[in-house]
């Protein structure tokens, strides 16, 4: 047996057949004569041939029945079968390519011919195999692009966040915040959100949440002041109604700055939410809140979270126009609102997750604009 040559099992009943066959491919091939089907399927179990030739007509199993029993077998099903028939008889080789032979030969055959068409299969053969494996490399090609388109997401992510916390962080030193407050809000915002689905409350409305894009975009929700005149934003005291009412402005200025950014980009999932966050954080559960005076339930729930996670961060922090408060007074305060300013359930939610709350609220970062003036 020569390793470089091909593999062809010739089963024939007729052993004159047999020999001729033998004869004339034994130069080119490797060849194991058969005498019956029942031999075939023995040696198969030992072996695989690049080419099975195969004679219709054999006592007990002839070749139709081999044919089905390889196309059934997994480890068969793949190897390419001729058929050699003595007939002429059209329908019957159309049965025998149905069944799945790739071509048959009439016998007598030419051996010169014999040669050319066991060649010319085997050619095919080797290519659809290339083929296969082609395909299977640009499966393996287009998994690792993928792959780096995810690493390149990532990076242009990153660099989205680290852009967005800057903004928000100018539009805080802006407020004269003591600092902290975007960095401190987002955590508050994780806590309360994780401790929404755990509760199963709102559910629906969670389950299809993309928690990571609501906590980045959380950063905006004030971005509106940017439009608001510092001497209202820095004042000392007590604002007039005027000033007030000015200052109500951030959350439209907010979401129309918003919406700004989304006629130039096709990013539209981020920017909603972050308008969403602008434009309601301060609606409150009665319908006293602002700009639209929603009430309840109309108020979007990324907002209903939003408010009181910003309205427990005020409290506890110093503003140039009132001084800090401590946490349990922060607490007996958002109580009292429940049903008024905040939403019932969301009000008991933070009740069962405030001790998070109080050791978040001590993570004190310096103010931004103390670092970049150094
Ligand atoms: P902010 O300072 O970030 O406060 C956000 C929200 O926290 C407030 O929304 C309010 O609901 C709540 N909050 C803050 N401090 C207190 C407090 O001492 N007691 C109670 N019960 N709630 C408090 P609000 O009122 O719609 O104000 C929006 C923004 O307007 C504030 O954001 C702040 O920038 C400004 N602002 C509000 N009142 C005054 C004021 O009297 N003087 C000045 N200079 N700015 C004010
Ligand atoms: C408010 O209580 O709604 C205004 C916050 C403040 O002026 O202290
Ligand atoms: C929004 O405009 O983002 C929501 C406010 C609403 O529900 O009307
Ligand atoms: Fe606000």
């Amino acid at each position: 047996m020569n390793a470089s040559l091909k593999n062809v099992f010739l089963v024939d009943d007729d052993l004159t057949n047999l020999a001729i066959g033998e004869k004339t491919l034994c130069d080119f091939y490797n060849v194991v004569t058969l005498n019956s089907g029942a031999r075939l399927l023995k040696l198969l179990e030992k072996k695989i041939p690049d080419l099975i030739l195969l004679d219709v007509e054999m006592p007990e199993l002839n070749g139709y029945e081999t044919i089905m029993y390889l196309k059934n077998k997994n480890e068969f099903e793949d190897i390419p079968v001729i058929f050699l028939t003595a007939k002429t008889d059209s329908e019957d080789e159309l049965r025998g390519l149905s069944l799945g032979a790739i071509d048959y030969i009439t016998k007598p055959f030419s051996p010169p011919l014999l040669l050319k068409r066991i060649e010319l299969h085997l050619l095919i053969e080797s290519q659809k195999r290339e083929l296969m494996s082609q395909k299977e490399e640009l499966i393996l090609l287009n998994s690792s692009l993928n792959e780096l388109v995810k690493v390149k997401t990532r990076t242009v992510v990153e660099l989205q966040n680290a852009v967005l916390k800057t903004m928000a962080e100018l539009v805080e030193c802006r407020d004269d915040t003591t600092g902290g407050h975007i960095e401190r809000t987002q955590i508050y915002l994780q806590v309360l959100i994780d401790a929404l689905r755990k509760s199963g409350l709102y559910q629906n409305e969670v389950s299809s949440w993309d928690v990571e894009l609501i906590l980045q975009s959380a950063q905006l929700h004030d971005v509106g002041k940017i439009a608001i005149e510092d001497n209202i934003l820095r004042k000392p005291g007590k604002l007039t109604d005027e000033e007030f009412t000015k200052i109500k402005g951030h959350t439209t200025f907010g979401k129309n700055i918003i919406e700004k950014i989304k006629q130039s980009t096709s990013e539209h999932d981020f920017l909603e939410q972050a308008r969403t966050l602008a434009f309601t954080h301060h609606e409150k559960w009665d319908g006293s809140g602002y700009p639209m005076n929603l009430k309840g339930e109309e108020i979007p729930l990324q907002g209903r979270l939003m408010a009181i996670v910003d309205v427990y961060d005020a409290l506890i922090s110093d503003r140039p126009y009132k001084k800090a408060i401590s946490h349990k007074e922060a607490i007996k305060i958002i109580k009292s609102e429940s049903g008024a300013h905040f939403d019932p359930a969301v009000v008991e939610l933070f009740l069962s997750v405030s001790d998070e709350f109080y050791h978040v609220s001590k993570l004190h970062k310096s103010n931004l604009w103390d670092e970049i003036q150094k």
